[in-house]
Protein backbone atom coordinates (compact mmCIF):
# COMPACT_ATOMS: atom_id res chain seq x y z
CA UNK A 1 0.00 0.00 0.00
CA UNK A 2 1.18 3.74 -1.01
CA UNK A 3 1.91 6.17 1.43
CA UNK A 4 2.03 5.08 5.03
CA UNK A 5 0.49 2.97 8.31
CA UNK A 6 -1.11 4.74 10.54
CA UNK A 7 -0.45 2.87 13.50
CA UNK A 8 -2.82 3.79 16.47
CA UNK A 9 -3.24 0.67 18.73
CA UNK A 10 -2.28 1.95 22.54
CA UNK A 11 0.73 -0.02 22.08
CA UNK A 12 3.18 -0.26 20.17
CA UNK A 13 3.07 2.90 19.60
CA UNK A 14 4.81 5.05 16.74
CA UNK A 15 9.08 5.55 17.58
CA UNK A 16 10.20 8.82 17.05
CA UNK A 17 12.63 8.74 14.18
CA UNK A 18 15.60 10.15 16.63
CA UNK A 19 15.31 6.97 18.52
CA UNK A 20 15.24 5.05 15.55
CA UNK A 21 18.27 6.70 14.93
CA UNK A 22 19.82 6.64 18.16
CA UNK A 23 19.02 2.52 18.17
CA UNK A 24 21.09 1.73 14.56
CA UNK A 25 24.20 0.94 16.25
CA UNK A 26 26.70 -1.75 15.96
CA UNK A 27 26.58 -4.27 18.40
CA UNK A 28 29.70 -3.45 21.51
CA UNK A 29 31.19 -5.20 23.72
CA UNK A 30 28.72 -5.17 27.07
CA UNK A 31 31.19 -5.48 29.59
CA UNK A 32 33.70 -3.16 28.35
CA UNK A 33 35.30 -0.57 30.67
CA UNK A 34 32.84 2.09 28.97
CA UNK A 35 29.56 0.66 28.62
CA UNK A 36 28.29 1.44 32.50
CA UNK A 37 27.35 4.74 31.30
CA UNK A 38 25.08 4.00 29.33
CA UNK A 39 23.73 1.67 31.82
CA UNK A 40 23.88 4.43 34.61
CA UNK A 41 22.60 7.36 31.96
CA UNK A 42 19.61 5.15 31.12
CA UNK A 43 19.00 4.28 34.97
CA UNK A 44 19.50 7.84 36.32
CA UNK A 45 16.71 9.54 33.59
CA UNK A 46 14.28 6.77 34.58
CA UNK A 47 13.81 7.86 38.11
CA UNK A 48 12.30 11.35 37.06
CA UNK A 49 9.87 9.56 35.16
CA UNK A 50 9.05 6.95 38.04
CA UNK A 51 9.27 10.12 40.67
CA UNK A 52 11.23 8.31 42.58
CA UNK A 53 14.78 9.12 44.48
CA UNK A 54 14.64 5.91 46.53
CA UNK A 55 13.35 3.45 44.24
CA UNK A 56 15.24 1.01 41.60
CA UNK A 57 14.70 1.01 38.10
CA UNK A 58 14.99 -2.34 36.43
CA UNK A 59 15.38 -3.31 32.61
CA UNK A 60 14.81 -6.83 31.95
CA UNK A 61 14.83 -8.27 28.27
CA UNK A 62 10.59 -8.70 28.41
CA UNK A 63 7.97 -7.32 27.91
CA UNK A 64 5.39 -5.49 30.67
CA UNK A 65 4.32 -9.27 31.38
CA UNK A 66 7.63 -10.39 32.40
CA UNK A 67 7.85 -7.62 35.30
CA UNK A 68 4.34 -8.53 36.34
CA UNK A 69 5.86 -12.10 37.21
CA UNK A 70 8.90 -10.50 38.93
CA UNK A 71 7.18 -8.23 41.13
CA UNK A 72 4.87 -11.63 42.15
CA UNK A 73 8.17 -13.94 42.38
CA UNK A 74 10.30 -11.29 43.80
CA UNK A 75 8.46 -10.43 46.92
CA UNK A 76 6.24 -13.39 47.69
CA UNK A 77 5.97 -16.53 49.60
CA UNK A 78 4.15 -18.99 47.40
CA UNK A 79 0.75 -19.27 48.17
CA UNK A 80 0.89 -15.66 49.75
CA UNK A 81 -2.53 -13.84 49.86
CA UNK A 82 -3.16 -11.58 46.88
CA UNK A 83 -5.61 -8.59 47.14
CA UNK A 84 -6.38 -7.00 43.08
CA UNK A 85 -9.07 -6.27 41.14
CA UNK A 86 -10.63 -7.09 37.95
CA UNK A 87 -12.32 -5.05 35.27
CA UNK A 88 -10.53 -5.50 31.80
CA UNK A 89 -8.02 -7.91 30.31
CA UNK A 90 -4.77 -6.65 31.79
CA UNK A 91 -6.12 -6.53 35.27
CA UNK A 92 -7.47 -10.26 34.64
CA UNK A 93 -4.41 -11.59 33.10
CA UNK A 94 -1.94 -10.15 35.84
CA UNK A 95 -4.68 -12.27 38.28
CA UNK A 96 -4.58 -15.32 36.20
CA UNK A 97 -0.86 -15.00 36.34
CA UNK A 98 -1.15 -14.88 40.15
CA UNK A 99 -3.17 -18.05 40.58
CA UNK A 100 -1.80 -19.69 38.06
CA UNK A 101 1.66 -19.12 39.85
CA UNK A 102 0.07 -20.48 42.87
CA UNK A 103 -1.10 -17.35 44.80
CA UNK A 104 -4.14 -16.73 46.92
CA UNK A 105 -5.87 -14.05 45.29
CA UNK A 106 -9.04 -12.36 46.79
CA UNK A 107 -10.36 -10.61 43.47
CA UNK A 108 -12.60 -7.70 43.65
CA UNK A 109 -14.63 -8.16 40.35
CA UNK A 110 -15.86 -5.05 38.86
CA UNK A 111 -17.80 -4.19 35.75
CA UNK A 112 -15.69 -3.13 32.75
CA UNK A 113 -15.76 0.96 31.90
CA UNK A 114 -15.31 1.17 35.71
CA UNK A 115 -12.08 1.58 37.98
CA UNK A 116 -10.07 0.28 40.64
CA UNK A 117 -12.97 0.42 43.41
CA UNK A 118 -11.37 1.79 46.04
CA UNK A 119 -14.25 1.29 48.97
CA UNK A 120 -14.25 -2.32 48.56
CA UNK A 121 -10.37 -2.01 48.41
CA UNK A 122 -10.41 -0.46 52.21
CA UNK A 123 -13.34 -2.60 53.02
CA UNK A 124 -10.99 -5.83 52.48
CA UNK A 125 -7.69 -4.42 54.03
CA UNK A 126 -9.61 -3.32 56.76
CA UNK A 127 -10.76 -6.90 57.79
CA UNK A 128 -7.91 -8.08 57.40
CA UNK A 129 -7.00 -7.79 60.62
CA UNK A 130 -4.35 -10.74 60.66
CA UNK A 131 -2.11 -8.96 57.75
CA UNK A 132 -2.59 -11.83 55.87
CA UNK A 133 -2.83 -10.12 52.51
CA UNK A 134 0.64 -9.28 51.66
CA UNK A 135 0.62 -7.56 48.10
CA UNK A 136 -2.11 -4.85 46.65
CA UNK A 137 -2.28 -5.00 42.72
CA UNK A 138 -3.72 -2.73 40.91
CA UNK A 139 -3.66 -1.63 37.27
CA UNK A 140 -3.02 2.04 36.51
CA UNK A 141 -4.65 2.26 33.36
CA UNK A 142 -6.68 -0.99 32.03
CA UNK A 143 -6.10 -0.39 28.52
CA UNK A 144 -8.88 -2.78 27.46
CA UNK A 145 -11.39 -0.48 28.57
CA UNK A 146 -9.62 3.03 28.55
CA UNK A 147 -10.02 3.59 32.32
CA UNK A 148 -7.91 5.16 34.62
CA UNK A 149 -8.16 4.49 38.03
CA UNK A 150 -6.92 6.52 41.42
CA UNK A 151 -3.79 4.98 42.42
CA UNK A 152 -3.12 7.75 45.25
CA UNK A 153 -6.58 6.60 46.45
CA UNK A 154 -5.73 2.95 46.79
CA UNK A 155 -2.69 4.15 49.22
CA UNK A 156 -4.41 6.16 50.96
CA UNK A 157 -7.06 3.05 52.13
CA UNK A 158 -3.74 0.82 52.93
CA UNK A 159 -2.54 3.72 54.96
CA UNK A 160 -6.15 4.40 56.87
CA UNK A 161 -5.72 0.58 57.17
CA UNK A 162 -2.59 0.73 58.66
CA UNK A 163 -1.93 -2.11 56.34
CA UNK A 164 1.66 -3.36 55.79
CA UNK A 165 1.15 -5.16 52.30
CA UNK A 166 3.01 -4.15 49.41
CA UNK A 167 1.82 -2.14 46.51
CA UNK A 168 2.06 -2.99 43.17
CA UNK A 169 1.14 -0.75 40.06
CA UNK A 170 0.42 -1.89 36.81
CA UNK A 171 1.26 1.58 34.95
CA UNK A 172 2.30 -0.81 31.73
CA UNK A 173 -0.01 2.21 29.78
CA UNK A 174 0.43 4.66 31.89
CA UNK A 175 3.86 5.72 32.71
CA UNK A 176 5.50 8.78 30.85
CA UNK A 177 1.94 9.59 29.57
CA UNK A 178 0.20 10.06 32.52
CA UNK A 179 0.92 11.02 35.90
CA UNK A 180 2.66 8.58 37.95
CA UNK A 181 4.46 8.95 41.39
CA UNK A 182 6.19 5.98 42.36
CA UNK A 183 7.63 7.73 46.02
CA UNK A 184 4.45 9.86 47.06
CA UNK A 185 2.10 7.14 46.59
CA UNK A 186 4.21 4.46 48.24
CA UNK A 187 4.24 1.96 45.12
CA UNK A 188 6.68 -0.90 45.98
CA UNK A 189 6.72 -2.31 42.20
CA UNK A 190 5.91 -0.44 39.50
CA UNK A 191 5.12 -2.69 36.25
CA UNK A 192 5.75 -1.19 32.46
CA UNK A 193 7.14 -1.86 29.08
CA UNK A 194 9.07 -0.45 26.40
CA UNK A 195 6.35 -0.03 23.27
CA UNK A 196 3.48 2.48 25.02
CA UNK A 197 4.85 5.95 26.37
CA UNK A 198 8.40 5.52 26.14
CA UNK A 199 8.21 5.33 22.33
CA UNK A 200 10.67 2.43 22.03
CA UNK A 201 10.07 -0.85 20.10
CA UNK A 202 8.22 -3.42 21.97
CA UNK A 203 10.88 -6.14 24.31
CA UNK A 204 11.76 -4.32 27.36
CA UNK A 205 10.65 -4.66 30.50
CA UNK A 206 10.89 -1.36 32.49
CA UNK A 207 10.03 -1.94 36.50
CA UNK A 208 10.85 -0.26 39.73
CA UNK A 209 11.22 -1.27 42.85
CA UNK A 210 11.12 0.09 46.83
CA UNK A 211 13.77 -0.28 48.96
CA UNK A 212 10.81 -2.23 51.25
CA UNK A 213 10.37 -4.27 48.53
CA UNK A 214 13.59 -5.21 47.99
CA UNK A 215 14.08 -5.89 51.32
CA UNK A 216 10.88 -8.40 51.25
CA UNK A 217 13.14 -9.82 48.25
CA UNK A 218 15.88 -11.09 50.52
CA UNK A 219 13.50 -13.27 52.24
CA UNK A 220 10.61 -14.39 49.65
CA UNK A 221 10.82 -18.08 48.67
CA UNK A 222 9.16 -17.76 45.54
CA UNK A 223 11.14 -19.85 42.50
CA UNK A 224 13.10 -17.45 40.39
CA UNK A 225 15.94 -17.17 38.43
CA UNK A 226 16.05 -15.24 35.22
CA UNK A 227 13.57 -12.19 36.76
CA UNK A 228 15.90 -12.00 40.23
CA UNK A 229 15.65 -8.36 41.24
CA UNK A 230 18.97 -8.98 43.47
CA UNK A 231 20.75 -10.15 40.47
CA UNK A 232 19.98 -7.55 38.44
CA UNK A 233 20.73 -4.35 41.12
CA UNK A 234 23.51 -5.90 41.82
CA UNK A 235 25.48 -5.72 38.20
CA UNK A 236 23.89 -2.58 38.03
CA UNK A 237 25.23 -1.05 40.86
CA UNK A 238 28.70 -1.50 38.54
CA UNK A 239 26.72 -0.48 35.60
CA UNK A 240 26.30 -3.81 34.11
CA UNK A 241 23.90 -6.36 33.70
CA UNK A 242 23.87 -10.23 34.75
CA UNK A 243 22.97 -11.27 31.20
CA UNK A 244 23.51 -9.86 27.60
CA UNK A 245 20.96 -6.37 27.66
CA UNK A 246 19.58 -5.50 24.47
CA UNK A 247 22.29 -2.92 23.45
CA UNK A 248 19.97 -0.87 21.03
CA UNK A 249 17.26 -1.19 23.17
CA UNK A 250 19.40 1.09 25.48
CA UNK A 251 20.77 3.23 23.56
CA UNK A 252 17.24 4.23 22.30
CA UNK A 253 15.50 4.50 25.80
CA UNK A 254 18.33 6.89 26.19
CA UNK A 255 17.02 9.08 23.42
CA UNK A 256 13.52 8.43 24.51
CA UNK A 257 14.55 9.69 28.12
CA UNK A 258 15.98 12.57 26.54
CA UNK A 259 13.32 13.66 24.37
CA UNK A 260 10.72 13.42 27.69
CA UNK A 261 13.27 15.51 29.74
CA UNK A 262 13.62 17.87 26.64
CA UNK A 263 9.19 18.29 26.53
CA UNK A 264 9.26 18.36 30.24
CA UNK A 265 7.49 15.22 31.70
CA UNK A 266 4.70 17.64 32.77
CA UNK A 267 4.26 19.07 29.50
CA UNK A 268 4.19 15.55 28.37
CA UNK A 269 0.85 14.38 30.73
CA UNK A 270 -0.54 17.98 29.18
CA UNK A 271 -0.23 17.09 25.87
CA UNK A 272 -1.54 13.60 25.99
CA UNK A 273 -4.44 15.05 28.27
CA UNK A 274 -5.24 17.40 25.43
CA UNK A 275 -5.33 15.18 22.73
CA UNK A 276 -7.02 12.62 24.46
CA UNK A 277 -9.65 15.76 25.08
CA UNK A 278 -9.56 15.94 20.89
CA UNK A 279 -10.40 12.37 20.79
CA UNK A 280 -13.03 12.39 23.66
CA UNK A 281 -14.90 15.20 21.66
CA UNK A 282 -15.16 13.32 18.01
CA UNK A 283 -16.55 10.22 20.08
CA UNK A 284 -19.18 11.45 22.38
CA UNK A 285 -19.83 14.98 20.53
CA UNK A 286 -19.05 14.60 16.70
CA UNK A 287 -20.32 10.31 16.40
CA UNK A 288 -22.52 10.50 19.15
CA UNK A 289 -20.92 7.52 20.12
CA UNK A 290 -20.38 6.14 23.88
CA UNK A 291 -17.28 5.12 25.53
CA UNK A 292 -16.89 1.87 27.03
CA UNK A 293 -15.14 4.00 30.69
CA UNK A 294 -19.02 4.81 32.42
CA UNK A 295 -18.00 8.02 33.65
CA UNK A 296 -15.80 10.99 33.08
CA UNK A 297 -13.41 10.45 36.25
CA UNK A 298 -12.61 6.98 34.34
CA UNK A 299 -11.55 8.67 31.09
CA UNK A 300 -8.17 7.66 30.17
CA UNK A 301 -5.77 10.14 28.54
CA UNK A 302 -4.02 7.23 26.62
CA UNK A 303 -6.34 5.09 25.00
CA UNK A 304 -10.12 5.35 24.06
CA UNK A 305 -12.26 2.49 23.72
CA UNK A 306 -15.12 3.04 21.35
CA UNK A 307 -18.14 0.99 21.78
CA UNK A 308 -19.79 0.34 18.28
CA UNK A 309 -24.03 0.69 18.21
CA UNK A 310 -26.07 -2.84 18.53
CA UNK A 311 -25.93 -4.98 15.25
CA UNK A 312 -22.35 -3.44 14.60
CA UNK A 313 -19.32 -5.71 15.12
CA UNK A 314 -16.44 -3.90 16.07
CA UNK A 315 -14.11 -5.93 14.70
CA UNK A 316 -15.52 -5.53 11.67
CA UNK A 317 -14.50 -1.90 11.58
CA UNK A 318 -11.06 -2.62 12.69
CA UNK A 319 -10.52 -4.86 9.86
CA UNK A 320 -11.90 -2.53 7.68
CA UNK A 321 -9.90 0.41 9.03
CA UNK A 322 -6.26 -1.92 8.05
CA UNK A 323 -7.21 -2.75 5.11
CA UNK A 324 -8.61 -0.20 3.20
CA UNK A 325 -7.26 3.19 4.78
CA UNK A 326 -3.95 1.61 6.38
CA UNK A 327 -4.97 2.13 10.30
CA UNK A 328 -4.22 -0.08 12.76
CA UNK A 329 -7.09 0.61 15.21
CA UNK A 330 -7.19 -1.48 18.74
CA UNK A 331 -9.43 -4.64 18.95
CA UNK A 332 -12.16 -5.29 21.63
CA UNK A 333 -10.73 -7.62 23.79
CA UNK A 334 -12.19 -10.90 25.49
CA UNK A 335 -15.16 -10.24 27.02
CA UNK A 336 -15.56 -6.95 25.24
CA UNK A 337 -14.98 -8.37 21.81
CA UNK A 338 -16.73 -6.90 18.72
CA UNK A 339 -18.74 -4.63 21.56
CA UNK A 340 -15.91 -1.56 20.88
CA UNK A 341 -12.41 -0.06 18.93
CA UNK A 342 -9.81 1.71 20.35
CA UNK A 343 -8.03 4.29 19.61
CA UNK A 344 -4.59 4.68 21.19
CA UNK A 345 -3.61 8.03 21.65
CA UNK A 346 0.04 7.99 23.61
CA UNK A 347 3.37 8.29 23.09
CA UNK A 348 5.10 10.39 19.77
CA UNK A 349 1.76 12.03 18.90
CA UNK A 350 0.52 15.31 17.78
CA UNK A 351 -2.94 16.88 16.44
CA UNK A 352 -2.83 16.11 13.00
CA UNK A 353 -1.74 12.29 13.32
CA UNK A 354 -4.99 11.76 15.10
CA UNK A 355 -7.21 13.76 12.91
CA UNK A 356 -5.71 10.86 10.39
CA UNK A 357 -6.89 8.30 12.28
CA UNK A 358 -10.45 9.97 13.40
CA UNK A 359 -10.91 10.43 9.36
CA UNK A 360 -10.09 6.88 9.11
CA UNK A 361 -12.16 4.98 12.06
CA UNK A 362 -15.17 7.33 10.70
CA UNK A 363 -14.43 6.24 7.33
CA UNK A 364 -14.09 2.59 8.28
CA UNK A 365 -17.33 2.63 10.39
CA UNK A 366 -19.43 4.73 7.54
CA UNK A 367 -18.17 1.43 5.07
CA UNK A 368 -19.20 -0.73 8.47
CA UNK A 369 -22.83 0.38 8.82
CA UNK A 370 -22.22 2.97 12.00
CA UNK A 371 -24.60 6.12 10.88
CA UNK A 372 -22.04 8.80 12.02
CA UNK A 373 -22.42 12.09 10.27
CA UNK A 374 -19.29 12.41 7.70
CA UNK A 375 -16.47 14.63 9.31
CA UNK A 376 -18.22 14.91 12.61
CA UNK A 377 -15.32 13.70 14.59
CA UNK A 378 -12.58 15.35 12.86
CA UNK A 379 -14.89 18.47 13.60
CA UNK A 380 -15.22 18.39 17.01
CA UNK A 381 -12.04 17.60 17.67
CA UNK A 382 -10.74 20.44 15.58
CA UNK A 383 -12.82 22.66 17.77
CA UNK A 384 -11.96 20.94 20.64
CA UNK A 385 -8.54 21.64 20.00
CA UNK A 386 -8.37 25.01 18.98
CA UNK A 387 -10.64 26.38 21.89
CA UNK A 388 -7.96 25.08 24.20
CA UNK A 389 -4.49 25.92 25.14
CA UNK A 390 -2.53 24.02 22.08
CA UNK A 391 0.18 21.78 23.24
CA UNK A 392 3.06 23.57 21.86
CA UNK A 393 2.17 27.11 23.77
CA UNK A 394 2.16 24.06 27.33
CA UNK A 395 5.70 23.58 26.26
CA UNK A 396 6.85 27.14 26.30
CA UNK A 397 4.75 27.27 29.71
C1 LIG B 1 -2.21 -2.32 31.18
C2 LIG B 1 -1.35 -3.38 30.58
N1 LIG B 1 -0.75 -4.25 31.40
C3 LIG B 1 0.05 -5.21 30.93
C4 LIG B 1 0.24 -5.37 29.59
C5 LIG B 1 1.10 -6.48 29.10
O1 LIG B 1 2.28 -5.92 28.67
P1 LIG B 1 3.19 -6.61 27.56
O2 LIG B 1 2.33 -6.84 26.37
O3 LIG B 1 4.25 -5.56 27.36
O4 LIG B 1 3.72 -7.85 28.15
C6 LIG B 1 -0.36 -4.50 28.69
C7 LIG B 1 -0.17 -4.65 27.24
O5 LIG B 1 -0.76 -3.99 26.44
C8 LIG B 1 -1.17 -3.48 29.21
O6 LIG B 1 -1.78 -2.63 28.39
Amino acid sequence: MAGRNFLFVPGPTNVPDRVLRAMAVPMEDHRSPIFPELTRACLQALKPVFKTTSASPILFPSSGTGCWEAALTNCLNPGDKILASRFGQFSHLWVDMCIRLGFDVEVLETPWGEGAPVERYLASLSADKQHKIKAVLVCQNETATGVTSDVAAIRRALDSAKHPALLFVDSVSALASIDFRMDEWGVDVCVSGSQKGLMLPAGMGITCVSQKALEAAKTAKSRRCYFDYADMVNANASGYFPYTPSIPMLYGLRESLAMLAEEGLENVFKRHSYLAGGVRAAVLEGWKLKLCATSPKWHSDTVSAIMVPDGINGADVIARAFKRYNLALGAGLSKVAGKLFRIGHLGDLNELMLLGALGGAEMAMLDSGVKVEPGSGAAAAQNFWRSNPAASSQKAA
